[in-house]
C-alpha cells in the first residue's frame, strides 16, 4: 500500500468524518518486526482507541501459537488497531470472534466473495484461509488506565499461489486469487475499521449474544468434524457445535462427551488441514 502522509491524513479525515473514534492516530511504517508489538507500545504511551499502525513489511510477523505471519509486501494488508472497550476481562477472549466477524464483513463487502469464519481467528473463502486475527491484551488484568487490546489483522490481498511456503499452498488464498477485481488496501482498511466498532457497539450495547448470532451464519466448521491438539499435546478428534454463550468452541468428541475449547490448533479433519 502506498501510503504517504497525505493518505494518512485522508484516512484519518474519513474516519473522523464517519463518526469512529475521534483522535485516533494512524501510522505507517515501511518496516518493522510486528505491528502488535507498535501498537502495544503505542497504547501504554495512552494512544487513543480506534489508533492503528499499519506496516509494508514485517520482519517477525506473528501468528497465534506461535506460528509465523509471512506476507510478501505490496501482497497484503497488515496492521493493528487499539481497542479500549469497556470490557469485563471475561469478556476480552470475545472480541476476537467480534473482530473475526468484521473481518469477514468487510471482506465480503468490499469484493463480494463469499466468507467464513473458522474458530476462532481464521477468515476463509472458499475452504482456504485468507486472513488471521491476533488479539493481544495488554494490561494489570483490568481495563483500567491505560489497558489495551491490540488486534492484529493481516490479510492476504494479491497473493499468488507461489507467494506462500509451500507447506501452505493448499490452504492458504489471496482476494485475488479468489476473484476479487483490483481490491483496494485502502478501502479494505477502512471498511475493517468501520464494520470493527460498528460490532464492538454492538456487543456493548446489545450484548454478545446479538453478535454471536450473525457469527453462527459465517461458522465454517459447525457440524463437521475437526481434530486439533489437546493441552498435553495429543490429537483429538470430535465434531464441532459452534461456539458457546461465552464464544468457547464445543466439540462433541467420539465418545460422546462435550468439550469445550478456549484456544488451540484446530484443523479439518476430512480435508487435510487448514
Ligand atoms: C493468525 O493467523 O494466527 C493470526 C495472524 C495475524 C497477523 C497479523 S499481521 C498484523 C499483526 N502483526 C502481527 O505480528 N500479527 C498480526
Amino acid at each position: 500500500m502506498d501510503c504517504d502522509s497525505g493518505l494518512l491524513a485522508w484516512m484519518e479525515r474519513e474516519l473522523a468524518e464517519k463518526g469512529f473514534a475521534a483522535g485516533r492516530e494512524i501510522r505507517y511504517l515501511s518496516e518493522t518486526d510486528s505491528t502488535n508489538d507498535d501498537a502495544a507500545r503505542m497504547a501504554a504511551q495512552g494512544a487513543a482507541a480506534g489508533s492503528i499502525v499499519i506496516a509494508a513489511r514485517q520482519r517477525r510477523g506473528r501468528g497465534r501459537l506461535g506460528k509465523k505471519w509471512q506476507s510478501k509486501p505490496g501482497a497484503g494488508l497488515t496492521f493493528s488497531y487499539i481497542a479500549r472497550p469497556a470490557l469485563t476481562m471475561e469478556e476480552v477472549p470475545r472480541l476476537t470472534l467480534v473482530a473475526g466477524l468484521a473481518v469477514a464483513n468487510a471482506l465480503h463487502e468490499q469484493t463480494g466473495l463469499i466468507t467464513a469464519i473458522k474458530w476462532p481467528n481464521d477468515i476463509l473463502i472458499a475452504g482456504r484461509k485468507v486472513a488471521g486475527l491476533l488479539c493481544e491484551f495488554h494490561g494489570n488484568g483490568s481495563f483500567a488506565g491505560s489497558a489495551a487490546v491490540v488486534i492484529g489483522i493481516g490479510i492476504n490481498i494479491s497473493s499468488t499461489t507461489e507467494d506462500f511456503p509451500p507447506e501452505l499452498r493448499r490452504k492458504a488464498t489471496s482476494l485475488v486469487l479468489a476473484g476479487a477485481v483490483n481490491p483496494s488496501p485502502v478501502n479494505l482498511l477502512l471498511s475493517i475499521v468501520h464494520h470493527l466498532e460498528e460490532q464492538v457497539q454492538r456487543m456493548i450495547s446489545k450484548g454478545f449474544f446479538s453478535v454471536l448470532a450473525e457469527w453462527k451464519e459465517k461458522d465454517a466448521t459447525m457440524g463437521k468434524r475437526l481434530a486439533w491438539l489437546d493441552s498435553g499435546g495429543r490429537i483429538v478428534e470430535g465434531v464441532s457445535l459452534g461456539p458457546d454463550d461465552d464464544g468457547m468452541l464445543r466439540i462433541r468428541l467420539d465418545s460422546g462427551r462435550i468439550v469445550q475449547v478456549l484456544s488451540g490448533d484446530l484443523s479439518l479433519a476430512e480435508d487435510d488441514g487448514n
